[in-house]
């Protein structure tokens, strides 16, 4: 059969399949995955929480819902990022979304057309990209600094693509590079979406996962226009097999998007919509959230140390982080990365996801690579590290 395909779907390459592809070969070390740590799911307490759920309420469970969400989980993520972090005002109201994954989509097809531009960090988040593109429209990148995107080429960058419908930004532990944006570039970047009319998505899905140091106050707690779309999601606090997120923004946004999304799958399923609700209201979710942390921490201060002994000397450097999933490695000046990425794959059986895979500009020269610490386990953690070094110094003959 010859298949006329879409002139959307004519975009999409194959590309990125290629640069993914020995990340998913179970014999190798898995440093290339984006999964949270499987040890830190709350079990016991879902699957309580499944008993009583289909004995007190099967019908709300089981029944077709609402396409905006479960009210009562709405209500709780409304009571929740509030008193967590100070987002939503008297103008928002929250969807409940299959993953965040669903509110990228949802934003670029209620604000793009095709051709239109997103603005994004110079390497972000491939979910993302995707469902940008797919909705017909070019991503740009804005080059990245140690404290999250440059404001001068922001600025730069909105002049020279007036057709920018939104800036997506990941504030915390950005993925891949583990970089969060300041206090003060928070600022500076809501007032350049003011002066320059867009709107900004900012998605959030790792803030809860600080190990380290004070949080920062979203971009959403300074928006006073309606200007801001925050996406939360259960995804990393909780399980990403629940497929429960949500979004808070403008009513108006909201009920767009929410008609939208029903032509798209009707309602997230009920069933872990009230899980997430419950685990709220009827759990200690903070002491999740605590020993989450605890978990991350340990992970992540474990993959620190042994890159520092076992790449650093031969000339790789990391982004060091305070919480997230992901570390941001870069090759010495002359290296060829996808040369080094694959031969680690074929010759010292360790995973990683080469840098280019994440890039808003595709072709963009790129010397990095992302690690995950989250995934493996303790051992896999010291043994992957022990072969990427010895790997790395006959590869770079240092
Ligand atoms: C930055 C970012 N946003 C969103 C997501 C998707 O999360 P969800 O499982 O809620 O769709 C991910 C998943 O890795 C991510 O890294």
């Amino acid at each position: 059969m010859n298949y006329h395909f879409s002139r959307l779907m004519s975009r999409q390459s194959d590309s990125v399949e290629k640069l993914l592809k020995n990340t998913n070969d179970p014999s190798l070390i898995p440093f290339s995955a984006g999964n949270p740590a499987p040890e830190a799911f709350p079990v016991a307490e879902l699957a309580a929480l499944c008993g009583r759920i289909f004995a007190e309420q099967p019908v709300a469970a089981l029944q077709y819902n609402l396409s905006s969400g479960y009210p009562a989980l709405r209500d709780t993520v409304k009571r929740w990022v509030r008193e967590r972090c100070g987002v939503g005002g008297v103008e928002d109201e929250v969807l409940i979304t299959t993953g965040s994954q669903q509110g990228m989509i949802l934003t670029a097809r209620a604000l793009c057309d095709p051709g239109d531009v997103v603005l994004c960090e110079e390497y972000t988040f491939l979910g993302a990209l995707n469902s940008f593109r797919s909705c017909g429209a070019d991503t740009v990148g804005v080059a990245m600094e140690p404290d999250g995107m440059s404001i001068p080429d922001l600025e730069r960058k909105l002049k020279a693509h007036p057709n920018a419908r939104f800036l997506y930004t990941i504030p915390n532990f950005q993925n891949p590079t583990g970089v969060t944006l300041s206090a003060e570039k928070r600022r500076e970047v809501y007032r350049l979406a003011c002066r320059y009319g867009i709107v900004i998505l900012e998605d959030d899905p790792y803030g809860e996962l600080r190990f380290c140091g004070e949080p920062l106050p979203p971009i959403k707690t300074l928006d006073e226009e309606g200007r801001v779309i925050y996406c939360g999601s259960f995804s990393k606090v909780v399980a990403p097999g629940l497929r429960v997120a949500y979004a808070v923004a403008n009513r108006e946004l909201v009920t767009r998007m929410s008609r939208d999304k029903a032509g798209d799958d009707v309602h997230t399923s009920a069933l872990p919509q009230i899980l997430c609700h419950r685990l709220i209201t009827e759990t200690d979710f903070a002491a999740h959230l605590t020993g989450l942390k605890q978990v991350y921490r340990r992970k992540a201060r474990l993959m620190m140390n042994c890159l520092d002994r076992e790449a650093v000397p031969s000339g790789i450097s990391y982004l060091p982080i305070d919480g997230g999933m992901f570390l941001w490695c870069t090759l010495p000046e002359g290296a060829g990365m996808l040369d080094y990425c694959a031969r680690l794959a074929a010759d010292a059986h360790v995973a990683v996801v080469p840098g280019s895979a994440f890039a808003a500009d595709e072709g963009a020269p790129c010397r990095s690579f992302r690690m995950n610490f989250s995934t493996p386990s303790d051992e896999d953690i010291v043994r992957g590290c022990e072969q990427l070094g010895v790997f790395t110094r006959k590869y770079l003959g240092r």
